[in-house]
């Protein structure tokens, strides 16, 4: 069960849309996934249609949730989606964790991930952070195996991302948690080139690992927040809908990525055969073969696929 949270302390960076879009494209890919709301506006929640009476993170952190961790989740209309939803009762749980100086709320967080690693119904946590250090965020922080940190192109986001990797390691130290794998993610680009490029340059030298994925600019973004779909519903095709499916790829199946981000480029022209296969580190014979293998699954008919055609595509892309 990897557990991979959305956090930037800058606000408006793109987390819930980010958060939202990789739930939905793992859980279409056939990968079991709870989203947990950890912000108190509640916007993934409200996306989802999470019923605002049933049980939420706030119940979980109080200790007044179901005794068995699976009740906590409510259904989404999407298969393989569960989400634990937020309420404005997770402020209520700060101001406690203040005057109390209290960790109760995060050890109660680390026993339900506890009984859902047990139980085994999960391969994916998701979780949207709010943009602030908050009793949810860093409960959902510390129990992290990936942080990935949605920002702008622009030099304000930058901020939120130094300070959430500086308090990071302080919390993760005093609560001697390993440090989460850290990425950043430029998104809301204007287009591939000059800013994001610059924005990725100086996180690099700061020392961030950088997605290579891009996310774009759209309109269908507000599109698909007011009909409560995901892109590849609303807006499939569209520059943004592609870009969190490159990321999904990219985040959750680096290899295959690898190989078929080679391939497009030999496809496209801008490399050579021999240049891919040395990219990839396999001969030039087993990288054409390769490359059939992806145009033949390209022809495949679309849908959504079942385990089984996803067994059988990976198989196919790996040549057998
Ligand atoms: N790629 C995009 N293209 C266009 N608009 C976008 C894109 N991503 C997000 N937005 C818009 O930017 C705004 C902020 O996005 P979102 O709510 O995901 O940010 P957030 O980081 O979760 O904000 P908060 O810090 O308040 O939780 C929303 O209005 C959303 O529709
Ligand atoms: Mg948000």
């Amino acid at each position: 069960m990897k557990i991979i949270s959305i956090a930037n302390f800058k606000g408006g960076t793109g987390k819930t849309v980010t958060a939202c879009n990789l739930a939905a494209i793992l859980a279409r890919e056939g990968k079991r996934v709870l989203l947990i709301d950890a912000d108190a506006q509640h916007n993934s929640s409200d996306f989802f249609g999470a019923d605002p009476e049933g049980c939420t993170l706030t119940d979980v952190l109080e200790g007044t949730g179901e005794p068995t961790a699976a009740d906590n989740v409510q259904e989404t209309n999407l298969d393989n989606l569960d989400i634990l939803a937020a309420d404005m009762g997770l402020l209520r749980l700060d101001l406690a964790a203040i005057v109390n100086q209290s960790t109760a709320a995060l050890k109660r967080f680390d026993d339900f991930l506890d009984a859902l690693r047990e139980g085994g119904e999960y391969d994916v946590i998701v979780i949207d952070c709010p943009p602030s250090f908050t009793a949810a965020s860093v409960a959902a922080l510390v129990n992290s195996d990936e942080v990935l940190m949605p920002t702008r192109s622009d030099a304000f986001s930058r901020t939120g991302v130094l300070e959430i990797r500086e308090q990071l390691e302080n919390v993760g130290l005093r609560l001697l948690r390993p440090l989460p794998r850290i990425r950043v993610l430029v998104t809301m680009a204007h287009s591939k080139a000059t800013l994001p490029k610059q924005a990725t340059a100086m996180y690099a030298e700061a020392g961030f690992e950088v997605c290579r994925t891009v996310i774009r600019s759209g309109e269908v973004v507000s599109q698909s927040t007011w009909q409560r779909k995901p892109l590849y519903v609303v807006a499939p095709g569209t520059n943004v809908a592609r870009d969190y499916e490159t990321l999904a790829n990219e985040l959750f199946d680096s290899e295959n990525f690898r190989l078929n981000e080679q391939i497009e480029l030999y496809l496209s022209k801008a490399i050579s055969s021999e240049r891919a296969a040395v990219n990839l580190g396999i001969s030039r014979t087993t990288f054409l073969r390769r490359v059939d293998a992806y145009k033949a699954s390209k022809k495949r008919p679309r849908g959504r696929p079942r385990k089984n055609d996803l067994n059988r595509a990976d198989e196919i892309s790996r040549g057998v």
